[in-house]
């Protein structure tokens, strides 16, 4: 058996979902994506898929109109953790983790989660139209992309490349590829402050306990990069967007 590797599995410890979402916003997100018994439920680039499972929950896992659902990620131990949660909420037999490329998916779904993901398909542009091949007639998706509040610095645009548009650009982007805007918000300061921090949180508690590891000085100067990021060139600058989107 592998010995535990402390910095590997702190890594995302301290995150419910990879993204940067309260509790409140994602319960309205899952009452707006509307999921219904029986549907069936995939999760593009899912991770651990914690809102996965959350929309299978809520359409129901019971009886002949049971929920499933599918989550398709390229990293395996984001895939692990989510068959760990699945396992703990007894919807193991209901949800499955799948590794693969989200934009080689071709069977289709009636609801479909995309978060943080449109770069496995090449960028917002290419995941809009990518998506579309696998919702369902009458279907919905979730969409979660990022924008400029403002127009980004030469910095803010080094990190997150000139595709990223301002807010009417992103929900144009949808319109003109025939989607309709059931839902859009925005998440707000507070939340993205929580995601920077518990992106970091899992792996400064490692350096706490661990400052004599040989890693240690490069993980110390990593986070401290991404801190200082945040900090000076993209915190307001960079929005993350949540569309509920039908056809
Ligand atoms: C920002 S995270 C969002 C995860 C999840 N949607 C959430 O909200 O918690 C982006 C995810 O995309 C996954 N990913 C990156 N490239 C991918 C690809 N080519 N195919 C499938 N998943 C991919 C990453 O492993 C990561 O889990």
């Amino acid at each position: 058996m592998q010995p535990t590797d402390h910095l590997a599995a702190s890594r995302y410890a301290r995150m419910r979902w990879n993204t940067p979402l309260s509790e409140e916003h994602a319960a309205l997100l899952l009452r707006r994506l509307d999921v219904r018994p029986g549907a069936r439920v995939l999760d593009l680039g899912c991770g651990w898929g914690e809102l996965l499972l959350r929309a299978v929950a809520a359409g129901g896992v019971s009886g002949p109109l049971a929920t499933r659902g599918v989550g398709v990620d390229t990293d395996d131990a984001a895939l692990a953790r989510g068959r760990r949660l699945a396992t703990g909420r007894s919807l193991n037999r209901h949800v499955a983790f799948v590794m693969g490329e989200a934009a080689a998916w071709q069977e289709p779904a009636d609801r479909v989660l995309c978060i943080g993901s449109a770069h496995a398909f090449g960028g917002t542009g290419a995941a809009l139209d990518a998506l579309a091949t696998v919702v369902r007639p009458g279907g919905r998706l979730l969409f979660g992309d990022a924008y400029w509040e403002r127009p980004p610095t030469p910095q803010a645009e080094q990190i997150f490349g000139t595709e990223v548009t301002a807010l009417a650009g992103l929900v144009e982007a949808a319109r003109e590829r025939g989607w309709r805007v059931l839902h859009l918000s925005t998440a707000d300061q507070r939340e993205w402050d929580d995601f920077e921090s518990t992106w970091l949180a899992g792996r400064q508690e490692w350096l706490l306990t661990y400052p004599e590891d040989p890693r240690a000085a490069e993980v110390r100067a990593e986070l401290d990069d991404r801190l200082r990021q945040y900090v000076d060139t993209y915190r307001g600058l960079l929005g993350l967007a949540y569309l509920v989107l039908g056809r």
